[in-house]
């Protein structure tokens, strides 16, 4: 391929610019939007390589009405579930995504989330700003005690194992884990992880429920309103993996009667969008999409991005290629 043109559908890190642009012919979106679905068809009709992220929905219709040019979607983040892979496949595109280098922050954002809403931070910092503080009371902003609760993970991946070692070693918390497979009995016993076959199972025991599985189709309101009930009274639910994992208005109800201690989210269903009935509640966090929000974390990402795509320009195999 000659001089292959590149398209960056929004601004990334500086150092991750300069170095694509010192190499090749590159165009970034200066305007930092979301491009919309005839801007996207538009880029995969003139470049050669695309390198969109978790705001660009690259549906099969975006796919068809811009295929011709572009033979790679070299994705900054881990998370596809706004990628077609389906229709990828079909059209012989590439499509890589970043995964390993966004375990850590991704896993701190789920341990502050579970602080965050299990101690009450947001409501007391909402108070504090709002220049409502009262003043220290014996009986004020109560929350739950984190250390030494028993902490389920659902999908025990990179991120989850992640969250499961700091809950563990820094909190002392016990581990349980449903994933499509167990893990091998090394990782179980760094962690004293105890495997549920279930969902059902792991929603009934845990004090904690941490979401870690991969967005998409065939987890798509995974937490509805039945599982959501399964959980035990007082208990919290952290999202630092896709918004559509859960039923968004389930979780504002069982959040509404207090069914759930409360919830820690930093994703949702339409982002930006975040319902109003979220907003409304108290025993919610609400974090703007945070997991990999760190200078280090998003520099290593876009290096990533880097390593796929110059692998794939000399006809090696990229090594996050999605299969
Ligand atoms: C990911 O990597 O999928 C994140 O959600 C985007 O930062």
């Amino acid at each position: 391929m000659s001089a292959p043109r590149i398209l960056l559908t929004r601004r990334w890190p500086t150092q991750v610019e300069r170095h694509l642009a010192e190499r090749y012919e590159v165009t970034v979106n200066d305007g930092d939007i979301p491009l919309s679905a005839a801007e996207l068809a538009e880029g995969l009709r003139t470049y050669d390589i695309v390198c969109p992220t978790v705001t660009d929905r690259i549906t099969a219709e975006v796919l068809e009405a811009g295929k011709g040019r572009c033979q790679m979607l070299a994705n900054l983040g881990v998370g596809v579930s706004h990628i077609d892979i389906d229709a990828c496949r079909r059209l012989n595109i590439v499509v890589t995504n970043t995964p390993g280098v966004l375990t850590e922050s991704t896993a701190d954002i789920a341990i502050l989330l579970m602080l965050m809403v299990a101690r009450r931070a947001g409501e007391g910092e909402r108070q504090v700003r709002a220049g409502a503080w009262p003043g220290w009371a014996p009986t004020s902003l109560l929350g739950s005690d984190v250390t030494a609760k028993t902490l389920g993970v659902i999908g025990f991946g990179r991120i989850g194992q992640a969250t499961a070692r700091k809950a563990h070693r820094g909190f002392g918390m016990q581990i349980l884990y449903h994933s499509p497979h167990q893990a091998p009995a090394e990782a179980e016993g760094l962690l004293s992880a105890r495997y549920c076959a279930s969902v059902d199972d792991l929603l009934r025991q845990a004090d904690f429920v941490s979401l870690h599985c991969p967005g998409g189709a065939a987890t798509r309101h995974l937490l509805d309103l039945r599982r959501i009930a399964l959980m035990k009274p007082g208990a919290f639910l952290i999202n630092t993996a896709r918004g559509e994992i859960i039923d968004e208005e389930a979780l504002i109800e069982a959040l509404r009667d207090q069914r759930i201690g409360g919830a820690g989210l930093d994703v949702y269903e339409q982002e930006p969008r975040v319902p109003a009935g979220l907003m409304a509640l108290e025993n919610v966090v609400l974090l703007p999409h945070l997991g990999s929000a760190s200078v280090e974390t998003r520099v290593a990402m876009g290096m990533r991005v880097v390593e796929n795509l110059e692998c794939f320009l000399a006809d090696l195999a990229p090594p996050d290629r999605v299969p």
